[in-house]
């Protein structure tokens, strides 16, 4: 006998029993960005590997240790990518999506892969769901995003998330406090961690991200970036601050913010919450103003976020705030005798013209275990097609809540109101 293939480590399969769930979200991700004249972007699960190298940075964990990189057959270099912002940037300059539009909002939900060693809350097959604000350099739309994050997660009824906020400054700003961190961190290079040491030559603000004991100590004291802002990056950063105040958007400023990725410049900001573990974080984000230009495209300064759906999902199980499941159908087909299927077939031809669900028995069961299987998927109606029944050229429509069962012809039937 062949062996049995299971699916690859950190990926999951999706049960039809979840599906519901998964509709849910995706109901409330599309219905929210709606609201906000957010639009859908959807691009290819794969791009050139140069997308997220020249993006992300060379010298981060994504780009260094998580990608899923392979030569195709024609030479060329691919990766799945490990996330959006910078496949949605080179899909808007590709597509010029922004002429014409002084603002481009959009949205995306989908797959993103990343090598990472799989824990709860972390896979190699992972969703996300984000949305970026594309081409306005003002602390506005810093605040439209956030505003949508918490939005959805408003909407999703999750409670004590806590959202933290920093700001990393324009690049003058971060090119200064970089070398005074760098200063600092080499006086103290001895009591670093080893991948702490390796990052002060190629990427220091990753060392403040650090969870390793002996390098928490060691950041604890280190400068912070909030010191070495200049008035644009300060007034900016003030701004978001302030329209999260006047709209009772809770924050909590750590200095020590730096998230894993290179591109961001100003506001930066996570969403976590404590029904995680240690993956707390359940999305995060921030400004992004070099990216197109690295991507090839004109200056466009742009701010966004994405969160991890399988985190939320996580928080929402801890929480028990997932909705029951719908009934599977609305009315099921108990027929007696496989003569009188086609009957069967047409009353279920009916019912769903009424927008509503009709199942019926394929595997020519006793009429006993279709009730039996009736019960099982919920229906709030049964119609019953006897031997008598059939005869007579009607169906019997059992109420299952009251237990009144009723024969009716099929015209009637495309008349009943099922509420
Ligand atoms: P990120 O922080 O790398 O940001 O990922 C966003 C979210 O995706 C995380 O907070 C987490 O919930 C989820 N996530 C990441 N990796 C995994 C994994 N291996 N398994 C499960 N969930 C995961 C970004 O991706 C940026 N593109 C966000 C952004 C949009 N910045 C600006 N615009």
């Amino acid at each position: 006998m062949n062996i049995m293939i299971q699916a690859i480590r950190g990926t999951k399969d999706l049960n039809p029993s979840d599906a519901y769930i998964w509709q849910y979200l995706e109901e409330k991700f599309r219905s929210i960005s709606n609201l906000f004249g957010y639009k859908e972007l959807r691009t290819p699960i794969f791009e050139k590997t140069e997308v997220f190298s020249r993006s992300i940075g060379e010298e981060t964990d994504i780009v260094n240790k998580e990608m899923y990189t392979f030569t195709d057959r024609g030479g060329e270099s691919i990766t799945l990518r490990p996330e959006m912002t910078a496949a949605l940037v080179r899909s808007v300059i590709q597509n010029n999506l922004t002429h014409n539009n002084p603002v481009s909002r959009l949205w995306y939900f989908g797959p993103f892969f990343r090598y990472e060693r799989p824990q709860k809350g972390r896979l190699r097959q992972f969703h996300q769901y984000g949305a970026e604000c594309i081409s306005s350099p003002h602390p506005e739309s810093d605040f439209e995003i956030i505003n949508l994050a918490e939005s959805i997660i408003k909407g999703l009824n999750i409670k004590d998330h806590k959202m933290l906020i920093n700001s990393l400054g324009n690049k003058a700003s971060r090119d200064d406090y970089r070398n005074n961190l760098v200063d600092y961190l080499r006086s103290h290079q001895e009591k670093l961690s080893e991948d702490s040491r390796k990052r002060l030559e190629t990427n220091p603000l990753r060392v403040l991200d650090s969870k390793a004991p002996q390098d928490k100590e060691i950041s604890a004291q280190a400068p912070i970036i909030l010191d070495y802002l200049d008035n644009e990056s300060s007034d900016h950063f003030e701004k978001v601050k302030e329209l999260l105040l006047a709209n009772n958007i809770d924050f909590e400023i750590n200095s020590r913010l730096v998230r894993g990725l290179d591109y961001y410049s100003h506001t930066v900001f996570e969403f976590q919450h404590n029904s995680l573990g240690s993956q707390d974080s359940f999305g995060g984000g921030g400004r992004y103003n070099e990216l197109f230009e690295q991507l090839g495209g004109k200056p466009n300064p742009s701010v966004g976020f994405a969160m991890g759906v399988e985190r939320i999902l996580l928080v929402l199980e801890a929480n028990k705030l997932i909705p029951q499941p719908k009934p599977d159908v609305d009315v099921y087909i108990v027929c007696q005798d496989i003569e009188d299927q086609a009957m069967a077939f047409k009353a279920a031809g009916i019912i769903r013209s009424k927008e509503l669900t009709a199942s019926l028995d394929l595997q020519r069961r006793s009429m006993k275990a279709q009730f039996r299987e009736a019960n099982k998927q919920g229906a709030r109606f049964v119609i019953i097609i006897g031997k008598e029944e059939a005869s007579k050229g009607v169906v019997s429509l059992k109420t299952m809540e009251t237990g009144e069962q009723n024969e009716i012809t099929m015209s009637k039937l495309a008349e009943f109101s099922f509420s």
